[in-house]
């Protein structure tokens, strides 16, 4: 482990519960595309309560690259001012290669402002293949043309871009928000079937109406865009991030903590709160305007073995698995975890086996419906023997969600613990290590 700086790495001496309160902001899967959302307009933008994350600082970067002023006026505000957007430099966007997922948003608002894009390859967390595919083909069928070249994708329009009727293989998130984003300003109308529907690409839509765009959300996934010729800029204070306040939820369980999420909303985490009950842990609301949140507990006692698969919304996220994965180490019983999502999000398993857990992953999909990973060779099915006494171990962070999973072990773990690599959790979680403080954990950097 010399790779690591000391800044890299948090030493973590568990075995203590989380007690205390800490406040989610906006989330990280909508405030990113959010500041995309903002190069589409013809005057500034303005968007409240945005984490200080990495992902927050690589779209900066590019929007910064491409001409916009990007101000940060107060706590959490950022104004976009998109008045002098340009082409930006190839080898300064490929600085930005492989940090994150988001550069391939800027498709369709580039084509839009400057009649050409190029978008570096891609990064963002290893938990499978993670096709471009489905983006590829909507902005070929918009009228784009791609070419890939060495270092990335050069996207033009000669003829513009047109709207579409389109269908998804799969409501994947990002190819929905990819054909929003460029239907919108495109030439007549468009209708996507099987789209994603996460609260965060509604929270999306609700920023681009803001702008002056027309979106219909019928029933049945499907959406209708009618394109029109401008779009102004948008004053948006973002839903709230439901993947951590889920995260810290399953370390109060995991701990036999007690925390409050200020700022998590129920109607966000319906799903997660029904397995939340179903595994043992007690919830309570407080839907004070400005003030609430939610408080998540061990209430003593076992928590229950679960069945449990991840799914598209409004099923059970896939962001929420991992944590949770972590809490079901303490059920009394066998738990079963069918991943639908990612094919390869179980590997961080065989971390928490390193540390007393028992967990056994399987090609087979487990419990529900078939999925499409089923019959293929992809780990993607878990089954849980709890309860197990976790102990402390050295843990190298593979992604930002096991990265979390992982720490969470550490927390539960009796002993000292050194997880490595801790900076990819900043990616997505703020300040996690002054909220692990101010929760009690005895954590420290180095
Ligand atoms: C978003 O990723 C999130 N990332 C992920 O969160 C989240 O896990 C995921 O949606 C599902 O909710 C961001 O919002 C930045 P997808 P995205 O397209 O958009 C397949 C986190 O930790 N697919 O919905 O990349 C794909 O392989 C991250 O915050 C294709 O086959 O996810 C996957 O199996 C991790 N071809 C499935 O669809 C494509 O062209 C869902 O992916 C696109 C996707």
């Amino acid at each position: 482990m010399t790779n690591y700086d000391a800044g890299d790495v948090l030493t973590v001496h568990g075995g203590t519960p989380l007690n205390g309160e800490l406040r989610v902001r906006g989330a990280k899967n909508l405030v990113s595309k959010a500041m995309v959302a903002a190069l589409l307009g013809e005057t500034p933008s303005r968007l409240y309560d945005v984490p200080a994350i990495r992902d927050v600082e690589v779209v900066t970067g590019l929007l910064e690259l491409h001409g916009v002023k990007v101000t940060n006026p107060s706590d959490g505000e950022f104004v976009f001012d998109t008045s002098d957007v340009e082409s930006a430099n190839v080898d300064e966007i490929n600085v930005h290669a492989g940090s994150s997922r988001i550069p391939i948003l800027f498709c369709g608002p580039l084509l839009h402002r400057l009649g050409h894009a190029f978008i570096p390859d891609l990064g963002g967390c290893n938990i499978g293949g993670r096709p471009i595919d489905f983006h590829i083909q909507a902005l070929r069928e918009f009228g784009a043309v791609v070419d890939k070249s060495e270092k990335g994708m050069d996207i033009t329009a000669p003829d513009g871009l047109k709207g579409a009727k389109l269908e998804l293989p799969y409501p994947s998130v990002g190819a929905t928000e990819q054909i929003l984003l460029t239907a919108v300003r495109a030439e007549g109308v468009t209708e996507l079937r099987n789209a994603a529907v996460e609260p965060e690409i509604i929270d999306l839509i609700c920023v681009l109406q803001k702008m002056g765009a027309i979106i219909k959300v019928h029933t049945d996934r499907v959406i209708e865009i009618v394109g029109v010729p401008r779009l102004v800029g948008y004053s948006h204070r973002p839903v709230p991030d439901r993947i951590e306040a889920a995260s810290w939820a399953a370390a109060a369980l995991a701990t036999r903590g007690d925390v409050f999420v200020k700022g998590a909303r129920q109607v966000d985490m319906m799903t997660f709160l029904n397995l939340y009950t179903t595994v043992g842990g007690a919830f309570e609301i407080d839907d004070t305007p400005g003030e609430g949140g939610i408080r998540f507990w061990h209430p003593g006692g076992e928590l229950k073995a679960v069945a449990m698969e991840t799914d598209v919304h409004p099923g059970f996220m896939t962001d929420w698995q991992q944590p949770m994965v972590v809490a079901l180490t303490q059920a009394r019983g066998l738990s079963i975890v069918h991943e639908t999502v990612y094919e390869r999000r179980l590997g961080y398993t065989a971390a928490l086996n390193q540390m007393g857990a028992t967990i056994q992953t399987y090609r087979e999909c487990l419990g529900g419906t078939p999925c499409r990973f089923g019959r293929r060779n992809f780990m993607h099915s878990a089954v849980i023997a709890g309860p197990s006494k976790l102990h402390a171990a050295d843990l190298v962070i593979p992604d930002l969600r096991a990265g979390f999973s992982h720490l969470i072990a550490a927390l539960a773990a009796e002993g000292t613990s050194r997880v490595y690599g801790v900076k990819l959790i900043q990616r997505g979680y703020e300040d996690f290590e002054g909220k692990l403080n101010a929760l009690g954990a005895h954590v420290e950097l180095g």
